[in-house]
């Protein structure tokens, strides 16, 4: 079944969903693509969860990218279909209403960079090396590659990237904006959890708002995306989480948010 190519752990608020095919450096093939599209549907459906971290299983690879042995055979019909559904696993994952952190702990290419594009943040190991290889292969980025690297790290770095096709270290990412941090592969796992635990415990309303006016602004025109972040600034006067934390301040107490 599809769920053996992925593991879901929860720790107190954090899920950990790890890409779980190894031997194949996690590539996503369409049985992975589901399972990921149904493990965030479910994450974004379940109050306990706060926050979701995605990884890729063993030491080497995040993911590796779309598997190529499966699109291979595919007629121009079927990939553009195979194209679809990643799209959309990894649109259900943009605009899921809580933060995701990729924690990318090894090769990030193709379907791998795109996977961890979609994700609100990205936390990347010293030997991590992330690219868009497609061209190699006779192919273009079709999950989503060349539209979000355009905006997440611009014209230069995409075209560069998706033209030439080779990869670039975890450095060279951090200095293109690709990734939020890079750290030791040592600490990759107790630094994203520190910072998925960090955010588990802030104001849940507060960041789905972060998140739904970053998500409306980058589609749309400045005037649009203001009257959007006034009307959610707007709502957030009516949660018990706004009144308990402007309270906490003034009382010099941590705040305890409720979701409320
Ligand atoms: N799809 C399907 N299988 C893949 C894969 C992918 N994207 N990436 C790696 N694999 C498989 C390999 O075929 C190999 O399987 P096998 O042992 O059954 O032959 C296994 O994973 C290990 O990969 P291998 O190439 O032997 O490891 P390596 O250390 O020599 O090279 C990479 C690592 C990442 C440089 C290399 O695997 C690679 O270039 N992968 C494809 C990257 C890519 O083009 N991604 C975009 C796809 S659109």
């Amino acid at each position: 079944m599809s769920e053996a190519t992925l593991r879901v752990e929860d720790h107190d608020a954090v899920r950990v969903v790890t890409v779980h095919r190894p031997d194949k450096l996690n590539a996503l093939n369409s049985a992975t693509i589901e399972a990921l599209h149904r493990a965030f549907e479910q994450a974004a459906a379940d109050e306990t969860v706060r926050v979701v971290v995605l990884t890729g299983a063993g030491p080497k690879a995040f993911v590796a990218g779309a598997d190529i042995a499966e699109m291979a055979g595919l007629r121009a019909a079927e990939g553009r279909d195979f194209a679809l559904r990643g799209q959309a696993m990894m649109r259900c994952v943009e605009t899921l209403p809580k933060p995701v952190i990729a924690m990318v702990n090894g090769f990030a290419l193709g379907g791998g960079l795109e996977l961890a594009m979609c994700c609100h943040l990205r936390i990347a190991a010293e030997t991590a090396r992330l690219g868009q290889p497609e061209v190699n292969l006779g192919l273009i980025p079709g999950f989503g590659g060349t539209q979000r690297l355009l905006r997440l790290a611009g014209r230069a770095a995409t075209l560069e990237l998706c033209l030439t096709g080779a990869p670039v270290d975890a450095g060279r990412a951090l200095a293109l904006g690709i990734v939020n941090r890079v750290v030791p592969a040592d600490e990759l796992r107790a630094q994203t959890m520190a910072l998925a635990g960090q955010l588990a415990n802030a104001a849940p309303l507060a960041l789905r708002g972060v998140l739904d006016c970053v998500n409306v602004g980058g589609e749309s025109a400045i005037g649009e995306g203001l009257a959007y972040e006034a009307a959610q600034f707007g709502l957030m006067f009516a949660t018990e989480d706004m009144r308990e934390g402007t309270r906490a301040f003034l009382e010099r107490r941590p705040p305890v948010f409720s979701n409320r």
